[in-house]
């Protein structure tokens, strides 16, 4: 149990690290929670107007996850990797510094998978791409992709992971709960679209 407390300490406190609200706030755009959607992840930094910010929280929301997992499989093996991997996970959704007010999880969730299963990244991606493209909602295509991968890591031969992934997507669900709402009343914003 030291191995999975590790890595859930490793795991939380990289997470935590709300790489949106600082990147906007080092760029001078003031809080990111007073635009669009108010969250602070990439798809409402790039509501801002910047791309390269937008991609940069993107990235650091990602590899944050990839990093914890990564460390903490080096320090403690497997099950420290997979016990980073929820932990970052919650650090983003729950971050301390922010109140526990933090994101809602679709980079960080990339960001695990590629540290533990780098091909189940290729699944999300030709969903969430796929889907983004055809209907230009950055959540709806999240919510996809997100369902999609636990049922993928099964059929990997992962139930180990398909387990951690489904709690994972329904996290994810869960705080998509707002844009749910809006994908179902018609009113989410498309990708890009100014808040
Ligand atoms: O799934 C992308 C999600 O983060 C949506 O963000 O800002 O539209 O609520 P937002």
């Amino acid at each position: 149990w030291t191995h999975v407390a590790l890595g859930l300490a490793v795991g939380y406190l990289l997470g935590a690290i709300p790489f949106g609200l600082i990147l906007t706030r080092f760029a001078g755009l003031g809080d990111v929670r007073a635009i669009g959607s108010g969250n602070i992840g990439a798809t409402n930094v790039l509501r801002t107007g910047r791309k390269g910010l937008a991609a940069a929280t993107l990235l650091g929301d990602a590899l944050k996850g990839t990093a914890a997992v990564l460390i903490a499989g080096r320090l403690g093996g497997q099950e420290a990797a997979l016990a980073a991997g929820l932990g970052a996970f919650l650090g983003h959704l729950f971050p301390v510094w922010l109140g526990f007010k933090g994101g809602k999880g679709v980079a960080t969730f990339i960001g695990v998978l590629l540290g533990l299963f780098p091909l189940g990244v290729l699944v999300f991606a030709v969903v969430w791409l796929g889907l983004a493209f055809l209907l230009r909602y950055s959540s709806a295509a999240a919510l996809a992709a997100s369902a999609a991968t636990p049922a993928a890591l099964w059929a990997f031969g992962q139930p180990h992971l398909a387990v951690l992934f489904c709690i994972l997507a329904l996290l994810l669900w869960w705080k998509h709960a707002p844009n749910i709402r809006r994908l179902a009343a018609g009113t989410e914003g498309r990708i890009g679209q100014k808040g």
